[in-house]
């Protein structure tokens, strides 16, 4: 098998899922929105906040790394897209989970939707390759 077809073969799982969104995406003013809306608790690095798995006395979690060290990976497009338009409670509770109550507010009122997606096509940007294609499984087949 050629290389260019070993890549392609590799390549099919993940294209034949929706992971679209995240394609073609200004990766430069994601950075751009991600410095001013979430470096803040997400860290400059998308570090996160030190002990992110522990929650604080409040029961409130600190903000988790969207680097591959964190959890942001695990979750389908559609869960990120969601969690930062609506915030971690408006989520759960759409959704009928009673969660923890959530340290991670809406941006609806801040962002455009466009946004939203440059920026997580952004934080995206930074995982590595295998990190990525595990995260593009997840999204369920779509067509928009
Ligand atoms: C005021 C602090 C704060 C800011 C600012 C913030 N977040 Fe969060 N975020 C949190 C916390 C805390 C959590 C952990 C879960 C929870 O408490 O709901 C979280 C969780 C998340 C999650 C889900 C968890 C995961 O797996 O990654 C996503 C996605 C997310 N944030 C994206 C963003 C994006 C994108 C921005 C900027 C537009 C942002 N956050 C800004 C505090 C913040």
């Amino acid at each position: 098998m050629t290389r260019g077809l070993a890549l392609l073969v590799l390549l099919l799982p993940a294209a034949a899922f929706g992971g679209h969104e995240l394609e073609n995406r200004d990766l430069r003013n994601g950075q751009k929105l991600y410095a001013e809306h979430c470096a803040s608790c997400h860290g400059a690095k998308l570090e996160g906040q030190p002990d992110w798995r522990k929650p604080g006395p409040d029961g409130v979690f600190p903000a988790p790394p969207h680097d591959a060290t964190g959890h942001t990976w695990h979750h389908d497009n559609r869960l990120l897209f969601d969690y930062t338009k609506l915030g971690g409670d408006a989520l759960f509770a759409a959704r009928g989970i009673r969660g923890p109550k959530s340290g991670m507010q809406g941006f609806a009122d801040v962002l455009s939707d466009d946004g939203i997606w440059d920026i997580l096509a952004y934080i995206r940007s930074t995982w590595p390759e295998r990190v990525k294609e595990v995260q593009a499984a997840r999204n369920p087949p779509h067509s928009r």
